[in-house]
């Protein structure tokens, strides 16, 4: 039998309040994908962590190549071939975008030592992008680029270097559905290579896609593993959540009101062309189209993140100014942004008080903040999200990716908003988070919001929209009803519009 090339043995880690990993063991092979699932707080990017040298184990070993090895950072266990790409990005954004590839290891000039060969630098980086299918200018800063752009960046810092194993923590959540194309045909020719690969997802199809093996954490313990020939959806699901999933999506039963938010004509220069829109009170309207397309340049508009050229925004009929988030927010307009690191959290602060940041006005009793108050409103957020935090003092910091994400969320809906703008909600939340999720975005609109949700999963913004606006190139090209509206027909306007614009 094969040795494996990466093993971990009863491998325990602790924090303060939580038990991340509890005797969990695993192993991978040499030519093989091994995809790690489970739900959100389960322990794999804890577990990742540990076997790429970013945290020491409490308790347990690993094995590289069958012998026992310890890793005391990150650079170390690169050393010994072990790459990782994180869930949360790491570029460094005031650097370029080539320097950022060869963080570290930057070329040098032969017979001058100490200075960078910068030509071979550009030269290089312009290579190693191409084949992860992003031409992007090695020269720019990373802070200009989208989210997309800088996982894309990430990716190929990690497979340009020679690696027998390689870790990746949810890789695709921001990629387009040709990238993560792309990236699935890189990640197999590594594997005919005999490159190893650890698989994090939530998205189950990548899974199937992708994965010889699967390995299922439930609360810090391996539930099981076995050959993705022997695995069904429903199987996986059964063994992350330990319970049927029956619904994964719920329609909205209500019917559209008066309009909650109307744009008319607005243009943000090169960015947004002369967009018009309606929201009515009780409606999910979703905004399909493709990464670049302009939604996320919209919501950040209307939220008054960037400032528009020209236009109109009405809320319940009335004319507004919307000159940044405070006046947003006191229109009654909330985003939930995609980026929650840059846009979304403050990571030193705990549960509580980022859920009730947006809100301690209307929380102060004679001025004074409520801590009663606050801990009410975060206690019944932290319940109903099913947000998984030893209590709502901890950091947000020190939760899972997935929780995080909830905790955005939690803090949107928190300002009890009139309109709801949703960019990428469900990114990174686990399968039954995800129902909830849904369920809850349901119940807010048929209490009267209006719902504006972007989304990249076409099923998401198809199952839970009542009408669906495609955007391409900075305009709405195309809307189509809930009957109207397929996966066909919202493609094709999204791709075949790009080029006329
Ligand atoms: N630095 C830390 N301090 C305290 N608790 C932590 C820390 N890092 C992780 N945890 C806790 O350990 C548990 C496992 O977290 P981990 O990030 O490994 O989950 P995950 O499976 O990657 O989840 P997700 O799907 O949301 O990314 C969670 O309960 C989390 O809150
Ligand atoms: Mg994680």
């Amino acid at each position: 039998m094969t040795v494996p090339v990466l093993e971990a043995r009863d491998i325990c880690k602790r924090f303060p309040g939580v038990v991340a990993l509890d005797r969990v063991s695993l192993q991978v092979f040499p030519g093989e994908i091994l995809a790690v699932v489970g739900e959100n707080g389960a322990g794999k990017s804890t577990l990742m962590k540990i076997l790429s040298g970013a945290l020491q184990p409490d308790e347990g070993e690993i094995l590289l190549a069958g012998q026992p090895v310890r890793f005391a950072d990150p650079r170390q266990a690169l050393a010994h071939g072990i790459g990782i790409i994180y869930q949360e990005l790491s570029v460094i954004e005031a650097l370029s975008v080539g320097e950022n590839l060869f963080l570290g290891r930057l070329p040098q000039r032969s017979g001058i030592p100490g200075t960078v060969d910068w030509p071979r630098v550009w030269r290089e980086a312009s290579q190693i992008l191409e084949r992860v299918g992003a031409p992007i200018d090695p020269q720019r800063p990373v802070r200009e680029l989208s989210t997309a752009q800088k996982q894309l960046v990430e990716i190929a810092r990690a497979l340009s270097q020679d690696v027998r194993v390689l870790i990746l923590d949810e890789p695709t959540s921001s990629l387009s559905l040709q990238e993560t194309e792309r990236l699935f045909a890189i990640l197999r020719g590594l594997r005919a290579q005999g490159v190893a690969i650890i698989y994090i997802s939530h998205r189950l199809e990548e899974v199937f896609a992708l994965a010889d093996r699967v390995t299922v954490l439930r609360d810090g313990q391996v539930v099981g593993t076995l050959p993705i020939a022997e695995a069904t959806r429903d199987g996986l699901i059964r063994m992350m959540v330990g319970r049927d999933l029956s619904a994964y999506y719920r329609t909205v039963r209500s019917s559209p009101g008066a309009p909650r938010l109307e744009v008319r004509k607005l243009v943000r220069a090169g960015v947004l062309h002369d967009v018009n829109l309606t929201v009515h009170a009780g409606e999910i309207v979703g905004l399909a189209g493709l990464v670049g397309a302009g939604r996320t340049e919209l919501a950040r508009c209307l939220f008054g993140v960037d400032p528009i050229d020209s236009g109109e925004i009405r809320i319940d009929g009335k004319t507004v100014a919307i000159r940044n988030p405070q006046d947003a927010v006191r229109h009654g307009i909330v985003l939930v942004p995609e980026d929650r690191k840059l846009q979304g959290l403050v990571l030193i602060l705990s549960v509580r008080e980022n859920i009730a940041l947006p809100v301690l006005s209307r929380l102060a009793h004679f001025g004074f903040p409520s801590r009663r108050e606050e801990e009410r409103l975060a206690t019944s957020f932290v319940e109903r999200l099913r947000i998984r935090t030893p209590s709502i003092e901890q950091r947000v910091l020190n939760l899972s990716g997935g929780n995080q994400q909830k905790v955005v969320l939690a803090r949107a809906l928190a300002t009890n908003p009139r309109v709801l703008i949703l960019d990428e909600p469900t990114r990174g939340i686990d399968v039954g988070a995800k129902a909830e999720v849904h369920a809850l975005i349901a119940e807010l609109a048929e209490a009267g919001m209006g719902i504006l949700l972007i989304s990249s999963e076409l099923p998401e913004v198809l199952s839970m929209s009542h009408r669906v606006l495609v955007m391409s190139g900075g305009r709405i090209v195309a809307e189509f009803s809930r009957e109207e509206a397929t996966e066909e027909r919202v493609l094709a306007a999204a791709t075949r519009q790009s080029v006329a614009a």
